[in-house]
């Protein structure tokens, strides 16, 4: 396998694996490129049958069921995502971490797209490690002390009616987050607030609330933090939530674009300042 990477701060493709037949080792390869890349490509696939995806996707941990999204029939892990003419919404156009509302919010997520537009329906990605690291450390030290309240019922209630789902009977979760997490591999401190989510910055007012979360919005989004991601048939994309934002562009319509969406679970997010004065801690006793 050939590691490529696309930009000095996030993703990077993978060339020659064959995801059919991985061994133990090239596993490990790839998922240290995750740790180290936070998105991992690949391109030049066969279309793979659900059992399939949803078995990569286990190598990672176990799977994460969408509070709202309509499954594919007899695969309860596998969610559509499917944007066509009579579509009204297309999934992920615009900003987000993917389900963040939830009180274990989704590890990783895996797609991908069998069906494409002529040109169109990119989708962009952006790390929320530079994303922190380039607030000035005033701010950044004003952030750890916070945690944000993260909610659905805006985003989900009524979204799947065309395609079946009847939600009157559903609650959709809520929570209440850190807004500098931890990375659970690598350590690092990332920005875990994002414009679909999260509502409110607890301890706030709510003008000091909205104005700060529309300043680290705009700065999150500033294009030195991404990559976008251009597709060719059955390419992958393997995202890590817990330090990547990523928005799909529904710039194609009314052309088709359609594939197969596998998440993987993750955990509660953990506060960048409590994990580093655990680490602080730990190490003081070893000294
Ligand atoms: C999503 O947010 O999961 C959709 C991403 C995409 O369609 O590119």
């Amino acid at each position: 396998m050939e590691l490529i990477p696309l930009t000095p701060v996030i993703g990077a493709e993978i060339r020659g694996a064959d995801l059919l037949n991985l061994s133990d080792s090239q596993f490990a390869d790839i998922h240290a490129a995750f740790a180290d890349h936070s998105v991992v490509f690949f391109r030049d696939q066969p279309e793979l049958p659900p059992d399939v995806q949803v078995a990569f996707a286990r190598r990672f941990g176990e799977l994460h069921t969408h509070p709202a999204a309509p499954t594919l029939e007899g695969h309860p892990e596998v969610f559509v995502i499917h944007a066509h003419a009579e579509s009204k919404v297309a999934n992920g156009n615009g900003w987000h971490t993917d389900v963040s509302c939830d009180v274990e919010p989704p590890l990783a997520t895996m797609l991908q797209l069998h069906t494409l537009p002529s040109t169109g329906g990119d989708t962009l990605f952006a790390s929320m490690y530079a994303a922190f690291e380039t607030l000035s450390p005033n701010l950044q030290e004003f952030l750890l002390q916070l945690n944000a309240h993260h909610e659905s019922e805006h985003v989900y209630r009524g979204r799947y009616s065309d395609r079946g789902v009847d939600d009157t009977e559903r609650t959709y979760p809520q929570a209440l987050h850190p807004i500098v997490c931890a990375h659970p591999v690598t350590g690092k401190p990332a920005l875990y607030v994002n414009p679909s989510f999260t509502t409110r910055i607890e301890g706030l007012s709510s003008a000091e609330s909205q104005s700060l979360l529309k300043l680290l919005y705009d700065h999150q989004q500033r294009p030195e933090f991404q990559v976008r991601f251009n597709w060719s048939p059955n390419a992958i994309a393997l995202w890590d939530n817990r330090c990547v934002q990523h928005f799909a562009l529904w710039d194609y319509w009314p052309e088709e674009r359609k594939g197969h969406r596998v998440t993987i679970k993750g955990a509660q997010p953990e506060s960048a300042r409590e994990a580093g004065s655990q680490r602080k801690m730990r190490l003081s006793q070893r000294l």
